[in-house]
């Protein structure tokens, strides 16, 4: 079957050995504020990585440059082994991505904006692919329809096939509520045909389904960074015991213990791994309470970023405290 995506070039471009995407130390300020702040970033061939974190934490900023889009005050950016502030043409061949909305023209049809794309694209694709392209984004019965008249998930769809047409090795996209849902099979199945893609969003539960691997960011830093199967220790707990409001005493004072909460004849808390489970444990028989269940829910990107920037948070007080 015929494949738009994967189509190699004739020439294979230079670098297409080497990592798509490798940051270190990537620095941008604003005046006094430090949008992107010593940023290290490492995507390897085939991840769908995840650069989340919340809204104004720089993720946008450290896209832009990634695409060359800004400058840099400090730092280096390697896009398939090339520099693309030093190198912008050589290093972006074969990426494609757009940060926030993709650039459209709204008086023209969905299918227009994309042949006019593939026109100014030397060796752009055919009318074949186009429709290919258009199915696969699941707007095929939408295409001749002016963009104007889009809803914002479409037009993000379109935005998507306006990248895919390029046949990138790499996919760089920002993600909103109106897309995400489309796009998780979507972007597998890309994943799986060998894309490499690099997924930013503040929308946790949502892209953890579809990555691999993952970076948060607060406040211009890198809180974690790492492949998802990490997550798998420590977490969020439910606690049922045969007295709450003494068990709730007990627990109080446990440094393990975060983010306790009792809700009716529960309790829930996070804890950081094995050794906080049992101080738990101990510390509940200690004061003679039974546990009628411990129960260890899925660890969530939710939980972990809440309990990454919590921790931030507190640190930053205690800098704030001693200065
Ligand atoms: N052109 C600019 N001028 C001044 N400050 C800027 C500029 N662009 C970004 N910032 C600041 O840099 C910080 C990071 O912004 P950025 O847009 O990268 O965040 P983000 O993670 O993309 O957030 P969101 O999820 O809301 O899109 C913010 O404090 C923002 O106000
Ligand atoms: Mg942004």
């Amino acid at each position: 079957m015929f494949d738009p995506y994967y189509r190699q070039p004739m020439t294979q471009p230079e670098g297409s050995g080497r990592r798509p995407v490798e940051v270190r130390g990537l620095v941008k300020r604003y005046g006094r504020v430090n949008a992107v702040d010593r940023v290290d970033l490492t995507v390897e061939s085939g991840d769908v990585y995840g650069f989340l974190g919340p809204n104004g934490a720089g993720k946008t900023t450290t896209l832009r440059m990634l695409l060359g889009l800004i400058h840099r005050d400090d730092g280096s950016i390697r896009v398939f082994g090339r520099d693309p502030a030093a190198d912008p043409v050589t290093a972006l061949a074969g990426v494609a991505g757009f940060i926030e909305e993709p650039r459209l023209y709204p008086y023209l049809s969905g299918r227009a904006n994309l042949e006019l794309l593939a026109a100014l694209d030397l060796g752009g694709a055919g009318r074949k692919e186009i429709d290919e392209i258009l199915e696969l984004v699941e707007l095929g019965d939408r295409a001749g329809d002016k963009v104007g008249e889009y809803s914002q998930g479409m037009r993000q769809r379109l935005g998507l096939a306006s990248c895919l047409i390029r046949r990138p090795r790499l996919l760089a996209n920002g993600v909103d509520p109106a897309g995400i849902r489309f796009l998780r099979a979507l972007l597998r199945r890309l994943a799986g045909e060998g894309m490499t893609i690099l997924l930013s969003s503040h929308l946790l539960a949502e892209v953890q389904e579809v990555c691999n691997r993952v970076a948060v960011i607060d406040h211009g830093r890198i809180v974690h960074e790492g492949a998802l199967a990490d997550l798998e220790t420590g977490g969020s707990y439910r606690l049922q015991a045969t007295d709450i409001a003494r068990a709730v005493d007990a627990l109080e004072p446990l440094d393990a213990v975060a983010g306790l909460r009792r809700e009716l004849d529960e309790l829930t808390f996070t804890l950081g791994g094995d050794e906080d489970t049992v101080e738990l444990t101990r510390a509940l028989a200690d004061t003679g309470v039974g546990i009628r269940a411990l129960v260890r829910e899925q660890t969530t990107l939710e939980d972990l970023f809440f309990r990454l920037t919590e921790s931030d948070a507190d640190l930053r007080e205690a800098e704030a405290a001693i200065a």
